[in-house]
């Protein structure tokens, strides 16, 4: 799969490295143009390259990973989606510093909010709840495998991302479909940030 990021920081990157050893290609994006991002596709290497947003978003997969007070912007103005998938990564939350602070979503998900946003997408939502440090650390801890949430309203993305997740190492748990599995790992929600690990059976 060639997958498209809207955003370069670390959670598109800690996707990319990822998604780089297990054969995908990627194509970055941010909004200060490709060049900007030279240094860092050197860094990745082979099956990274570099576009503007509208390219990057044009692919059959896109991961959606900007700060939230980001999101509308850079979701404005892209190509139709027409069931393009968008794997949204980003957390809710409008400051960091000094303290946490989630926006007022009026009662919605987050991932309704950002499927709002982007009419005609298949939204999964999915790598919003790993810390990136853990994400970067990789997916044993303590003999265990970490556990990345998912959840989506359409099957065949929905599996394809669970899929993608077991090939990088981790364990894919679906949470069910947006409006009640999106609300269980987003930022604020019972799953948030949980450093869950499975170990198998005996
Ligand atoms: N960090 C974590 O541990 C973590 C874990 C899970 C989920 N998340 C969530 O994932 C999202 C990204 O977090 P991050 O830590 O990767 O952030 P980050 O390191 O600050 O990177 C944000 C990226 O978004 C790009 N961007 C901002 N506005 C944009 C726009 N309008 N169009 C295109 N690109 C734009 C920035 O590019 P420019 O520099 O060109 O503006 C930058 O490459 C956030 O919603 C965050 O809550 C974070």
């Amino acid at each position: 799969m060639k997958f498209g990021t809207i955003g370069a920081g670390a959670v598109a990157l800690a996707f990319a490295r990822e998604a780089l050893a297990t054969g995908h290609e990627v194509v970055l994006s941010r909004r200060r143009g490709p060049d900007s991002l030279a240094g860092k596709v050197a860094e990745l290497g082979h099956g990274a390259s570099a576009a503007t947003v509208e390219k990057a978003a044009n692919l059959d997969y896109v991961l959606l990973a900007v700060p939230w007070p980001n999101v509308e912007d850079a979701l404005r103005g892209l190509p139709a989606w027409n069931g393009r998938v968008l794997i949204d990564a980003t957390n809710p939350f409008i400051e960091y510093s000094p303290k946490l602070v989630l926006a007022d979503l009026g009662g919605k998900g987050a991932s309704e909010v950002v499927a709002g946003l982007a009419p005609g997408a298949r939204v999964v939502k999915a790598f919003n709840s790993i810390v990136t440090a853990r994400f970067n650390e990789g997916p044993m801890k303590n003999g265990g495998r970490r556990v990345i949430f998912v959840s989506g309203d359409h099957q065949d993305p929905t599996d394809f991302i669970k899929s993608v997740i077991e090939s990088f190492g981790f364990v894919a748990v679906y949470l069910g479909g947006l409006a009640s599995g999106g609300r269980l790992q987003q930022a604020g929600g019972p799953l948030a940030g949980r450093d869950l690990v499975d170990f198998g059976t005996l």
